[in-house]
């Protein structure tokens, strides 16, 4: 009687794999803070690939690790930088097998660490930012990403790069936007994870924690300037949040069960204080009754074998 009633679906193909690939790897490495996610090398990423799309997840979200850091980020819109190669890499092994998304931000390629290019006083400069998120939508666009997910928070930057791509006659390439996204302790492992040297924090860019209100309104913006999904980041501590998106929000919600959330269970469950399984299929449930249409998981490819 429970399965004839149960008000909330979870399947794999509402779950997004996000991947990281580091350049240069001549094997995968582990990431210490997440047990269990590697940065990939070129290989071992395309095989992972495969297996969650046969295991039936929705997408893949994919991050590059450039060898090389510099103050704008260049290996972010070099054609033969790790994350235009390997989103190359991907389209030519999967096609249109599975919906092939990519971070659209220069925190990963710059030596600062922040999403954007800085002004003459060390902030972050949000119009010229712009104009490199323009460069580095076009590149991945042309590596054969289907969704670009520009994750700067900088203002503008949905209908820049909406621009951008329909001028070069990407009409079909979409965007899913980090509208609300917060200023969060929960990123703490992804800078491992991305080799990051971030100095300072992003409280100019990204949003206090406090506010929901903002979040809406942010939404709303990149409604208006042409996001075909929507995300809010983190999941956990702003469940509420993800109510009020997919009640307002007239495109799709995305979550983003962020690094910290799963450093959280999986420390636990390495300590035997928490049932593995259980717990992951709780989260991931819990962040759908609140109104995810698809999660953002480092478990999304465990998770849709245990559901197959
Ligand atoms: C920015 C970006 C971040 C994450 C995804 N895209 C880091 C940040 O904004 O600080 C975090 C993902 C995670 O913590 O799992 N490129």
């Amino acid at each position: 009687m429970r399965r004839l009633v149960s008000e909330t679906t979870l399947r794999p193909r509402q779950l997004i794999l996000p991947m990281f690939v580091a350049e240069g790897a001549d094997a995968p490495r582990p990431i210490a803070s997440m047990p269990g996610v590697v940065q990939h090398t070129r290989d071992s990423l395309r095989k992972a690939a495969v297996d969650a799309v046969r295991a039936g997840v929705g997408g893949l979200m994919l991050f590059g690790i450039p060898e090389h850091h510099d103050a704008i980020g260049s290996g972010a819109t070099d054609e033969n930088g790790i994350l235009n190669v390997a989103l190359r890499d991907l389209k030519a092994e999967l096609g249109d097998e599975t919906v092939l998304m990519a971070d659209t931000c220069l925190d990963e390629f710059t030596d600062h660490g922040h999403c954007g290019v800085l002004d003459a006083n060390g902030g972050v400069d949000n119009d010229a930012t712009l104009e490199r998120y323009a460069e580095m939508a076009l590149a991945q666009a042309r590596a054969g990403a289907h969704l670009l997910g520009p994750s700067g928070m900088m203002d503008g930057q949905v209908g820049v790069i909406r621009r951008a791509l329909d001028d070069a006659g990407f009409t079909d390439t979409g965007i899913l936007a980090y509208s609300a996204k917060y200023s969060s302790a929960f990123f703490g492992p992804f800078r491992e994870a991305v080799n990051s040297q971030l100095k300072g924090d992003r409280k100019t860019y990204q949003q206090d924690p406090g506010n929901a209100r903002e979040a809406i309104r942010e939404i709303e913006l990149d409604v208006a300037e042409g996001a075909d999904m929507v995300m809010v980041k983190p999941a956990l501590a702003y469940l509420d949040i993800v109510r009020a998106a997919a009640e307002v929000s007239p495109v799709p919600v995305a979550a983003y069960n962020i690094s910290g959330e799963y450093a959280m269970v999986e420390a636990a469950v390495a300590n035997g204080w928490l049932n593995r399984e259980a717990t992951i299929l709780e989260v991931l449930t819990s962040i759908r009754r609140a109104g995810a249409d698809s999660i953002l998981t480092y478990w999304a490819a465990e998770a849709a074998r245990w559901l197959d």
